[in-house]
């Protein structure tokens, strides 16, 4: 691990390596060589696919950004009240945008003392820091950069803590995933702390799909960021513009499936997974699943990681819940 402090209250824990070390590229391999072919959705987020997930939250097609924002400002307050928090801990924190509705609430009471953004993305980790301990004073900012699916021992300790994941992350997990990771997190903290979830739920197949087909093109040059990132790593001769961005809804399985569908029939060569196979025109390889919850799904993905749900938020149109639970 790479620790880094740095003046002004911040400290940078760093558990990725920059490497392609064995296990990176055994999940890959097994990723492409599995059917449908996949890359898991954490490869989206290097630096210019974080600028870019930021720009897609602005777009007026993704409706989720917004409307979390909108629902954060309203039990904020009751949230921080309820808690008693000290102690912010983000999983898949990004920008942050959000969590200053959350940090804002918790200065108002002066019960701001930790914040811990946890990102695979390291550059937008120190942003944040920077930006952070220059907007609340006396905040001290502990960044974890690192794997929230293998790195989650690593969170430091501190006082009576929120751990919270926002913006939908939960959903990019498919069940048996989600449910390890929410029974991790129930593992890592202490009895009696709490836990936030963002979920986005389920609407109109019609409003969803636009959200991942916006006009502006924003997303599929997102989702094709992945194919840069897979070149710079890897050597890989997978050029964005053979591929088409696609996001279709699943209804049976309740989620957006976003793909890369190939243009042509080609023959891709990975040489850091000493890796080729042929893709068919048409065939797509697997980059992100978007679910969607209701609020029976998001109660028993808590209950059966061993959680107590305290309190069920949503909007007006029933498009985002938050849900607040606690470690007995
Ligand atoms: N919470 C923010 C950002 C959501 S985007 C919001 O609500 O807007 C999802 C974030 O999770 C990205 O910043 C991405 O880098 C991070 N992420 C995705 N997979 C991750 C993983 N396996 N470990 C740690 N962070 C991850
Ligand atoms: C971060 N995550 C919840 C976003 C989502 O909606 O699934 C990522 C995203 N992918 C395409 N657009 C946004």
């Amino acid at each position: 691990m790479d620790c880094t402090t740095e003046p002004q209250n911040i400290t940078i824990d760093v558990h990725l390596s920059g490497e392609t070390p064995a296990n990176v590229q055994a999940e890959l391999r097994e990723g492409l060589t599995s059917t449908p072919r996949t890359l898991p959705t954490k490869y989206l987020y290097d630096d210019r696919g974080s600028e870019l997930f930021e720009a897609i939250c602005k777009l007026p097609e993704y409706y989720q950004t917004r409307t979390e924002r909108h629902l954060l400002n309203q039990c904020a307050d009751q949230i921080i009240c309820l808690t008693e928090a000290e102690e912010l801990v983000e999983l898949g924190s990004g920008a942050a945008t959000k969590t200053r509705v959350l940090l804002d609430a918790m200065a108002r009471v002066e019960q701001l003392r930790f914040y811990v953004p946890f990102d695979v993305s390291e550059g937008i980790v120190r942003r944040v820091a920077q930006e952070l301990v220059k907007e609340y004073e006396g905040l001290h900012v502990h960044g974890v950069v690192g794997d929230f699916l293998a790195h989650l021992e690593h969170i430091p300790d501190g006082g009576r803590r929120l751990v919270v994941i926002l913006g939908g992350t939960i959903g990019n997990l498919d069940s048996q995933a989600a449910l390890n990771f929410v029974s991790s997190i129930h593992t890592e903290m202490a009895s009696g702390d709490f836990f936030l979830l963002g979920v986005q739920l389920e609407t109109s197949i019609k409003r969803i799909e636009a959200a991942y087909n916006d006009s502006a093109g924003i997303t599929a040059a997102f989702n094709k960021n992945i194919l840069h990132v897979m070149q710079e790593m890897l050597g890989a001769s997978l050029d964005p513009d053979a591929f088409e961005h696609v996001a279709l809804y699943n209804t049976t399985a309740h989620r957006i499936e976003m793909r890369l569908r190939s243009k042509e029939a080609q023959h891709v060569q990975i040489p850091g997974l000493d890796l080729s196979f042929h893709l068919e025109k048409g065939e797509d390889i697997l980059t992100e699943i978007s679910t969607k919850y209701d609020h029976p799904r998001a109660e028993t993905l808590l209950k059966e990681s061993g959680f107590d749900m305290i309190k069920w938020y949503t909007d007006s149109e029933e498009l985002i819940g938050l849900a607040l639970a606690r470690k007995p």
